[in-house]
């Protein structure tokens, strides 16, 4: 496999409106991210994600946009943008931007002419359709609740939204959409910006003809399947890097809802026609039940672990892995996996950096950051919680206080309640009111306490991303080929990395327990130690294995 750069880098994933507010008016901005390059630089990340930073109305917090060339009031201007990119250069770490044109908002300027009447020239650049027997032209369901179809009293057609109706979706069918995408995109490039995470980009291709898809028990509407890896992705993707991205030395990453290892090893084959990276979504579905994510169901370590190895075993050699716990849209590892204690947070950590794969922390992730306890449905912000809320409790189907418990398991507002900077109000987020709760527990878990105790969780991330990127084991970390043992054990996941002849040993204890544990494989005494959460555990056959242990050594195995 070739190296890369952005194989061998750690990404941290910033959610602008909730990292750091420089002004005053309870919303992260782009100064606010400037004044945290220092702690960035310190945690030993190199690649920024920025989640939307673009001018919109904000239906769903700057996935909806309505200038892409412009940056949302709230934020900043683009001289603030600027400055970030360069300062975060001079700081040894690049920005990757989001790329949100599955959709626009219907405030974009494409959209407005685009609705005024069926002969304007932006008119295709939306999937219009006519009403069918009165009704919306299929059954699509939209992610956020109801259906994907919006009626336009103007013109007296429906457009297709799969996200909020504030969301059309492009018609990526149109030549002129992709030619104006990848304008935009060159755009930022010759700015300056390290790369592009693409959002739900496996969904910009539709089965011709839209059908209806298929209708889930306990679901009104017809699913989304039609809408993913659809029949000409990879041709817009392979123009997509023949046009904008092969010109540049930068990283991409799809965000892939419905992606299977087949797909992935097209969107992120390692000749590098398409994407660098895809984020898949199965691992993050194994602890859904028949309420879909409304569920306080947990995850069962055997599961996950066989579906975590599966990626790797199928990738290797052929397409480039990403690995996340965290993201803007997903709960919190520490209460989802873990049981909140900052052990099991280096616990989990620890599992996934040393996989294969380039790692993602998401904000706040490396301070062991839990979900929250919202109480009551007017402390959430996140428009798919309010929908289903109305949906769900709102129609009798479910109490509140059950759909709670859901939310507060599964919501993603738990990722988005503000970064918790130190112990004093509003956890040094922002001196005037937060747009969105402060998790109560930010006087214990914060950065300001966290930076200075080495036993931290955060300094536990931050020696985790220095064996990876500095250290005598980078390239075996990096670049060795992974192999589980013990695929069936429900407490333990255990694996380890080859390279050449070098192999590395990876134990970690998934469990509140204390659990004894015999080594499937036979190495020499004398090991190396990577890192552990506690030294005073000895490498040897029959070990005991302290609740949430991790550790990692360098063995030589007896042949
Ligand atoms: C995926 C994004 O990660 C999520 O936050 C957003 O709501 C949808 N795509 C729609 O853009």
């Amino acid at each position: 496999m070739e190296k890369k750069w952005w194989k061998e880098s750690v990404v941290y994933q910033i959610y602008p409106r909730s990292f750091c507010d420089s002004n005053g008016d309870g919303i992260g901005d782009l100064n606010g991210i400037r004044s945290k390059l220092d702690y960035l630089q310190n945690l030993g990340i190199n690649v920024i994600w920025l989640s939307p930073v673009y001018k919109s109305p904000n239906d769903d917090n700057g996935y909806d946009i309505s200038d892409y060339r412009d940056i949302m009031d709230d934020f900043g201007t683009m001289d603030d943008f600027d400055a970030l990119l360069k300062e975060a250069h001079e700081h040894g770490i690049k920005i990757v931007m989001d790329l949100v044109v599955n959709h626009t908002s219907d405030e974009h300027k494409w959209f407005i002419e685009s609705r005024s009447s069926k002969n304007n020239s932006k008119r295709d650049y939306y999937i219009w359709r006519e009403p069918r027997n009165g009704k919306e032209p299929n059954n699509w369901g939209s992610c956020f609740s109801g259906s994907a179809w919006q009626f336009d009293e103007t013109t007296g057609m429906y457009y297709l939204h799969c996200f909020s109706k504030k969301q059309p979706d492009l018609n990526w069918d149109n030549p002129k959409v992709r030619d104006e995408v990848f304008d935009m995109m060159t755009w930022w490039c010759d700015k300056g910006i390290d790369g592009f995470r693409m959002d739900v980009i496996s969904m910009i291709s539709k089965v011709e003809g839209l059908p209806d898809g298929k209708v889930w028990p306990g679901s009104k509407y017809g699913d989304l399947a039609n809408t993913t890896n659809g029949p000409h992705v990879h041709d817009y993707l392979k123009e997509m890097n023949k046009r904008v991205l092969s010109k540049y030395d930068i990283m991409t990453v799809g965000e892939c809802a419905g992606v299977t290892i087949g797909e992935a090893k097209k969107y992120a084959s390692d000749d590098q026609t398409e994407l660098n990276m895809v984020f898949q979504f199965e691992h993050m579905g194994l602890d859904y039940d028949e309420n879909g994510k409304w569920t306080t169901k947990r995850f069962y370590l055997p599961d996950l672990k066989e579906n975590l190895t599966k990626w790797e075993y199928e990738l290797e050699g052929k397409a480039w892995n990403s690995l996340y716990w965290d993201n803007h849209d997903q709960p919190r590892i520490v209460s989802r996996l873990g049981d909140e204690t900052p052990q099991s947070a280096k616990c989990i950590a620890t599992i996934l950096h040393m996989m294969k794969g380039t790692p993602y922390v998401y904000q706040g992730e490396e301070l062991g950051m839990t979900n929250c306890r919202f109480g009551k449905i007017d402390n959430c912000r996140d428009i798919e919680v309010i929908n289903a809320y109305k949906d769900i409790v709102g129609s009798g189907k479910r109490t509140e206080d059950d759909f709670m418990k859901a939310v507060e398991a599964k919501g993603r507002d738990n990722a988005r309640t503000p970064m918790q900077w130190d112990s004093s109000e509003n956890a040094g987020f922002t001196t005037g009111k937060p747009w969105i709760m402060v998790n109560p527990n930010y006087e214990k878990i914060n950065a300001k306490a966290e930076v200075d105790d080495e036993d931290s969780v955060y300094n536990y991330y931050k020696r985790l991303i220095n064996i990876r990127r500095n250290s005598d084991w980078s390239d075996i970390i990096v670049y060795g080929e992974y192999e589980l043992l013990d695929p069936k054990d429900e407490n333990v996941f255990v694996y380890l990395r080859k390279l050449n002849n070098k192999t590395l040993l990876v134990i970690c204890n998934v469990s509140s327990k204390e659990t004894e544990y015999r080594v499937p494989v036979d190495f020499k005494d004398e090991a190396a130690l990577l890192i552990s959460d506690n030294e005073n555990v000895k490498l040897q056959k029959d070990i005991k294995l302290p609740p949430w242990f991790a550790g990692v050594w360098e063995i030589n195995l007896n042949k």
